[in-house]
């Protein structure tokens, strides 16, 4: 069975979604750790509940980037992570990550890329009044919302629609799109093996 990590930094309902997923036997993998850069986050509560072991920095309390990324590549490597999948983590992942997971790393973003990139992609959606907007997940490249995309999903913004409506909207598809999106992953993974 794959060992998957999350990294989160906020409310964590994606990593609920997932969690969700993997204990109803959906996702063929055991979430191994949570990494999350915000102590004090939401998160870090569900994880507890979920019993899903925690791995909580400040930013501040290291030098540099490459400092504290060099403390989670050791993290990983310990609970022996295969994947890692981002869910809602507020920072730009650097060359250490990179050079030990590159290829291994995806991302969820609120938004239909690539079009509104980096931060409040929903608020700059509703801003620029589009018709359409949505989901995409994709693998994470050095860039800011750039990498090879895997998925998208559309969600219509109709005119009623407040910038708090829309982002339940996108929620509700995120909840759906990411836990099948990693299924997929690491079943394939799986099998790849398999054939070996
Ligand atoms: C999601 O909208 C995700 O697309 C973005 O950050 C948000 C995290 O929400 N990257 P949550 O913490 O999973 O509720």
């Amino acid at each position: 069975m794959k060992k998957i990590a999350l990294f989160a930094s906020g409310s964590g309902s994606n990593v609920q979604a997932i969690a969700d997923s993997v204990q109803k036997g959906e996702i063929p993998a055991e979430i191994t750790i949570l990494v999350c850069d915000q102590p004090d986050a939401y998160v870090i509560k569900r994880a507890e509940k979920l019993q899903i072991p925690v791995f909580a920095f400040r930013a501040k309390d290291y030098s540099s980037k490459a400092e504290f990324e060099r403390e989670i590549v050791q993290k990983l490597q310990e609970a022996e992570v295969d994947y890692i999948f981002l869910a809602g983590y507020m920072r730009l992942i650097g060359e250490t990550l990179l050079n030990a997971y590159g290829g291994k790393i995806v991302n969820i973003h609120p938004s239909l890329l690539p079009a509104f990139p980096g931060k409040d992609a929903i608020g700059q959606a509703f801003t620029a009044r589009v018709k359409i907007t949505g989901v995409t997940v994709h693998f994470v490249d050095e860039g800011m919302d750039t990498g090879p995309i895997i998925d998208q999903e559309m969600v219509r913004i109709a005119n009623e629609d407040t910038r708090e409506s829309l982002q339940v909207k996108i929620q509700q598809v995120e909840h759906q799109l990411y836990p099948k999106v990693i299924r997929q992953l690491v079943t394939e993974a799986s099998r790849g093996e398999g054939k070996k």
